[in-house]
């Protein structure tokens, strides 16, 4: 049986980076306050990365997508399968990943969205191994890509500092050894209110709200208890014991959360990859750029094990345990 290895990494961010002063400045003149302190204190985040109007997602996809084919010293037309994790798509239809399809040049293979919010790429990449495992693809693009800030109320303080705009990706391929050793993915949709953009498109129009609302409290508990626990029964089923991973790749949405659950985790602080200062949260590319800047900066290397969680609306939550 094939498993499905990582042989590269790309990202993308969009150049216009907004710090939390500047944002509050912002947002003062439309008499919202929050502070710099504020935002720091309870998130981590010190900047986000802002697409100018009118940049969709499928371009920062590509961008990202093209670094990660670089890297795997793959041409776009060895892929045979496109997997592209988003809330913020192009279009209705087609996919976001068919427009990065065209844009990378690639004709023939699969290629679809996957929608499971913050969870997004672990759910692509998992997604993508079954497909490989399975002998159905060779060669895979795993991209997590999104323009958050076209879905964000920027008069609610309470969500709008939070999130930021990029794309991550990752070329798997099939191999004889893993690879992506484990994966879990779980959801619970009775839990959809605390993390919903409830808006949707009827004869033409938007109706309902196409905002995101979250309450922050709730999401909080709910990724810290659902994460630990995914993190344990991912380990426990590859056999490999938690003190064993190299790397912790977790979703970057907030540094109290990442905190928490290296600490639950038994992970020390130096094994933990943190983003969330420098990107915010960018959805369902926070992963894979975390991977790709630990990647590039050597600290995550050839053999070491990486273990990705996601967690996010719908509810949703997972895990993908690698050797890389
Ligand atoms: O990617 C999906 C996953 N998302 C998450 O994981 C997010 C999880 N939740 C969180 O990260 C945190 O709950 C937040 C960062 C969203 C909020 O932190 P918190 O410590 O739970 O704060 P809070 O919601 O309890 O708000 C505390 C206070 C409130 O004021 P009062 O009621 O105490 O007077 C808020 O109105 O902070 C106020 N507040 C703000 N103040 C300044 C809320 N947002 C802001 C703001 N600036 N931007």
């Amino acid at each position: 049986m094939s498993y499905a290895k990582i042989i590269g990494s790309g990202g993308y961010l969009p150049p216009r980076v907004v710090s939390n002063d500047e944002l509050a400045a912002e947002l003062a003149t439309r008499q919202i306050e929050t502070s710099d302190t504020w935002i720091t204190e309870r998130t981590g985040i010190r900047q986000r990365h802002i697409a100018d109007a009118g940049v969709t997602t499928s371009q920062l996809a590509t961008r990202a997508a093209q670094a990660a084919l670089a890297d795997a010293g793959v041409s776009a037309g060895e892929l045979d399968l496109i997997i592209l994790a988003t809330s913020t798509p192009d279009y209705i239809f087609p996919s976001t990943a068919c427009l990065v399809q065209a844009q990378l040049g690639n004709k023939g293979a699969a290629a679809f969205d996957v929608q499971a919010v913050c969870s997004g790429f672990v759910y692509a990449l998992t997604t993508a191994d079954s497909f490989i495992r399975a002998g159905r693809a060779r060669t895979a693009l795993v991209i997590g890509a999104e323009v958050f800030s076209s879905i964000l109320d920027w008069n609610d303080r309470s969500t709008c500092v939070l999130f930021g705009d990029g794309a991550g990706a990752v070329v798997l391929r099939a191999a004889e050894e893993p690879g992506i050793i484990e994966a879990q993915l779980n959801a619970d949709g009775s839990q959809m209110k605390i993390l919903h953009a409830a808006g949707n498109v009827v004869g033409g129009q938007v109706t309902g709200d196409p905002f995101l609302r979250m309450d922050g409290q709730a999401v909080f508990k709910m990724a810290v208890t659902s994460l630990a626990s995914s993190a344990q029964a991912v380990c426990e089923r590859a056999g490999v014991p938690l003190a064993d991973i190299d790397w912790f790749v977790p979703h970057q949405a907030n540094v109290r959360i990442i905190n928490f659950l290296g600490r639950k985790l038994g992970l020390p602080e130096e094994k933990v990859v943190v983003t969330v200062d420098k990107h915010a949260n960018t959805s369902a590319a926070s992963v894979p750029l975390a991977l790709d800047a630990a990647r590039r900066d050597g600290r995550i290397r050839p053999g070491q094990l990486v273990l990705m969680q996601g967690v996010g609306g719908g509810f949703t939550w997972g895990s993908v345990l690698a050797r890389m």
